[in-house]
């Protein structure tokens, strides 16, 4: 099959959402709809329990399943789709943004009943910075939901982009009687059986004036989604796909992802809008799919599970040409050309050795060390894949070595976990001292356990206050300097050796920004 082909096959894509919301259950029964899995359940959720958090057992079931869960590869009506899975605790909100750089567009899931929640605005703003065309699903319509109207306006103020329905719900909860498909022109009628593969009760329904509509869902619901239907046209733009593929406009859907219901009309529209492989911003320039030589950037790095070897798996997402086994591709950041015997593609929850893969692809490749995220490969060309920031953090502290016996243990252990972006290290410019940043409270217990069992080594953590840290920098160089000296014991340098200025507090930082007016302050690595 030609190149041009195989990427337009392909649609890869995450699914986000607030914890609870239903993320977990609709993958699942989109794979079910690939026929990718059979049985309900397969999917496990990635979710640490709450109340877990210093359940370490807790964390390394969770570890063993993102890694199975990684990337969920199948094939449905001979599109080729790639769900990237995110993790299911905000702690681990950094893998989720990360992982937001590797997809072409994302599914939003929302709970009916709870509606925008603080996860899903967050992650949303991620989506915006990159321009990532997003379908929304209002989920758990079969139990008392929200207005659908007062739903559709929340979605459109809290995520800040422009929507519009493409079904419609009648009713929710006891009263639930199905969605109407705009989109499709079909009525599909809600049964709590649970199928799983085979189409809910559809019917054709072109005219919704038509009084048969009031055999299937009573004549008070019949108006009830006439008057509703016509209040959606009047309201709402005709839907665009262009407006949809430039991130501007989110089509919403309703649906009960746990009854199996409104999934398939969800997926049979994004096959059809959701964008193929698109180009790829870098340094110099923007790499296209179609491109004969192959592209491609690490986006995760996953220890493996076992303490005795400290092999990983790197995350490469393919972005142009086609990648090909045992192949000679450079390693931009070191200059080495590096071959890969075996790769491994996922389809479900199996791994597989591939000979070759394509745009929109995600390849595992074994790292013994050498892999940060964020590397690049290519077939010569000296190209970095932007779009992949650290995020500033939000929580602070000193690590500090408890075990003098094994100071070359921590640091190599520290080190390493900083390249797979577990957390963020700086240097206090004012003692030398390392300060771990993060942006969840699990991180420091994550890695501390890790530090002891995968490196033997053995760290203790000491209270510092930061408020934020940003990247900071200016072509005033007198400035710079004058500020570096004035605010020198709340400056550090990142692992790159750049300059961060650590702000005890928001005040002192809006103050900082209003008193040094030729200084940029960057709340993202990437600038
Ligand atoms: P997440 O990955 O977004 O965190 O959510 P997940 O799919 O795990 O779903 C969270 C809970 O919501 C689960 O219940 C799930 O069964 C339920 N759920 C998902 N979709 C629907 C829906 O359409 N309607 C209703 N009523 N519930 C739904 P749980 O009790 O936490 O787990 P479980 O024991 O049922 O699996």
């Amino acid at each position: 099959m030609a190149l041009i082909d195989e990427i337009t096959k392909r649609r890869t894509f995450a699914v986000i959402a607030h914890p609870d919301a239903g993320k977990t259950t609709l993958t699942e029964k989109l794979l079910l709809f690939g026929g990718a899995i059979h049985v309900a359940g397969a999917v496990k959720s990635n979710k640490i329990k709450k109340g877990a958090t210093s359940d370490f057992m807790e964390i390394e079931r969770q570890r063993g399943i993102s890694v199975a869960t990684s990337v969920m590869g199948f094939n449905y009506k001979d599109v080729k789709i790639n769900i990237l899975d995110t993790p299911g605790h905000e702690d681990f909100a950094e893998d989720t943004y990360r992982t937001l750089s590797a997809v072409d567009s994302v599914i939003i899931v929302i709970d009916g009943a709870k509606g925008v929640e603080a996860q899903t605005r967050k992650l949303m703003n991620v989506c915006r910075m990159r321009n990532t065309p997003v379908i929304v699903f209002v989920n758990k319509m079969d139990r008392p939901s929200k207005d659908p109207f007062d739903l559709l306006d929340e979605i459109e103020h809290e995520l800040q982009i422009r929507v519009r329905p493409l079904a419609f719900p009648i009713s929710s909860g006891d009263t639930f009687k199905g969605v109407y498909n705009i989109y499709e022109k079909n009525l599909s009628l809600f049964t709590t059986d649970e199928r799983q593969t085979a189409d809910a009760a559809t019917v054709d329904f072109a005219d919704i004036a038509s009084p048969e509509l009031d055999d299937y869902i009573s004549a008070k619901f019949a108006n009830q989604l006439r008057e509703d239907l016509e209040l959606v046209e009047g309201v709402y733009d005709e839907f665009n796909v262009e407006d949809y593929l430039r991130g501007e406009l989110a089509p919403v859907f309703f649906g009960s992802a746990v009854n199996n219901f409104g999934v398939r009309e969800l997926l049979e529209c994004f096959i059809r809008i959701a964008p193929s492989p698109r180009k790829s911003p870098t340094e110099s320039r923007a790499v296209e799919p179609s491109e004969e030589k192959m592209t491609g950037f690490i986006f995760k790095i996953h220890a493996n599970m076992d303490p005795n070897h400290r092999d990983r798996i790197a995350f490469m997402k393919i972005c142009s040409g086609t990648f090909e086994r045992n192949k000679n591709y450079l390693h931009v950041r070191s200059g080495k050309q590096l071959k890969f015997s075996s790769p491994t593609a996922f389809m479900a929850e199996k791994k597989s050795v591939i000979d070759f893969a394509y745009p929109g692809d995600i390849v595992g490749l074994h790292d013994t060390g050498t892999f940060k995220i964020g590397d690049t490969f290519t077939e010569g060309e000296k190209l970095k894949f932007t779009g992949i920031p650290s995020f500033s953090p939000e929580l602070f502290r000193y690590i500090e070595n408890a075990d003098p016996m094994k100071f070359k243990q921590l640091a190599k252990g520290v080190d390493q976990l900083m390249d797979e972006g577990v957390a963020q290290l700086f240097t206090s410019s004012l003692n030398g001292r390392k300060i771990i940043g993060t942006v969840g409270q699990l991180q420091f217990e994550v890695i501390q356990y890790r530090l002891e069992h995968e490196y033997g080594a053995s760290c203790r953590w000491e209270p510092i206050s930061i408020h934020k840290a940003c990247w900071i920098e200016s072509d005033n160089k007198e400035q710079l300097a004058d500020f570096k000296r004035r605010k020198h014991s709340n400056m550090a340098l990142d692992k790159h050796g750049r300059d961060v200025f650590l702000a005890d507090t928001s005040y002192a930082l809006a103050l900082a920004q209003e008193n040094f007016k030729d200084i940029r302050f960057h709340f993202t690595s990437e600038f």
